[in-house]
């Protein structure tokens, strides 16, 4: 059974701008329109999570926050500056849904490479060293941090693309259903890590899921649906709007009135 309470959220300053601040935004991908004119804020210090049937667009969204989507029009800013700009390059950390490691590396190897690359020029490859080692006990692969990720579970090895995203300590966060796959319990101390990460760190997460009960263990949520928002609110509130238990059953209650209010536009046309 998960801890449905997400505990309290870092309060955000008023001069503390948001994480992530889109409006209009619309992403084409071939002949489709992905993401339709989507308007939302990511407050910082909290998890926001991304959530929504499987194709509706939580990807592709991510993607655009990172900058690595193309054909995007309209507002997206994050940490200040427009999506994409190269100064957000150290300052967010990207978890892909597929786990990215090289297979005939170890974990500890995968890190250092990765490491070597965020940080370059810097000669100081003891406080490389440290970053390393803290990133893999984060995630828990201490006992693994010799094994060759071809070697890995499916779990471990997307655990070591997160460990990748923990290097350098990010501001933003962006991670792509990082619990697919992993057992109860796994996903429990993830989300103690995530929460961790928030609460003493100050970091910003953006976690997408299609699993519900995650949503419980947000602070604020972004409920899609092909394309487009349904919601933009912490699961209290949508609980206590929609009258429903459960964030699934409102996500549900609020698919059906999007159809209900589809349906009297066609027939008023
Ligand atoms: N390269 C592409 N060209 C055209 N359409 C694409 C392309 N990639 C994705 N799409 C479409 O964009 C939509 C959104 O895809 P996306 O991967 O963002 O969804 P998702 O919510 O992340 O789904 P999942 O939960 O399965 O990961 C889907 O309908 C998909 O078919
Ligand atoms: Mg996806």
């Amino acid at each position: 059974m998960m801890n449905n309470a997400p505990g309290p959220p870092r309060p955000a300053t008023p001069t503390e701008p948001t994480a992530v601040h889109a409006k209009d935004l619309t992403v084409v991908r071939g002949p489709r329109t992905v993401l339709r004119n989507l308007a939302f804020t990511v407050p910082r210090g909290q998890i926001t999570g991304l959530l929504g049937p499987s194709g509706c667009g939580k990807s592709t969204l991510m993607r655009a926050i990172v900058g690595t989507q193309a054909k995007v029009t309209g507002t997206l800013d994050v940490l200040g500056h427009p999506a994409g700009h190269p100064t957000l390059r150290t300052r967010i950390g990207y978890v892909t849904q597929a786990p990215s490691v090289y297979d005939d590396l170890t974990v500890r190897q995968n890190l250092d490479y990765f490491a070597a690359i965020l940080d370059p020029g810097r000669p100081a490859a003891e406080r490389r060293h440290d970053n390393v080692t803290r990133a893999i006990a984060d995630v828990d692969l201490t006992t693994h941090a010799d094994a060759l990720a071809g070697n890995l579970s499916g779990g471990q090895r997307s655990r070591v693309s997160l460990a990748v995203a923990l290097l350098g300590t990010p501001e933003l966060l962006v991670l792509d259903e990082p619990t697919v796959g992993l057992d109860p319990v796994l996903r429990r101390d993830l989300w103690n890590l995530f929460h961790d990460i928030a609460a003493r760190r100050g970091a910003t997460l953006l976690v997408s899921s299609h699993v519900m009960d995650e949503a419980e263990r947000c602070h604020r949520l972004l409920l899609m649906r092909e394309g487009e928002l349904l919601a933009d609110d912490t699961p209290d509130a949508l609980r206590t709007r929609t009258g429903a238990e459960t964030v699934e059953e409102a996500f549900l209650h609020l698919v059906d009135e999007a159809k209900a209010a589809a349906r009297t536009k066609e027939t008023t046309r």
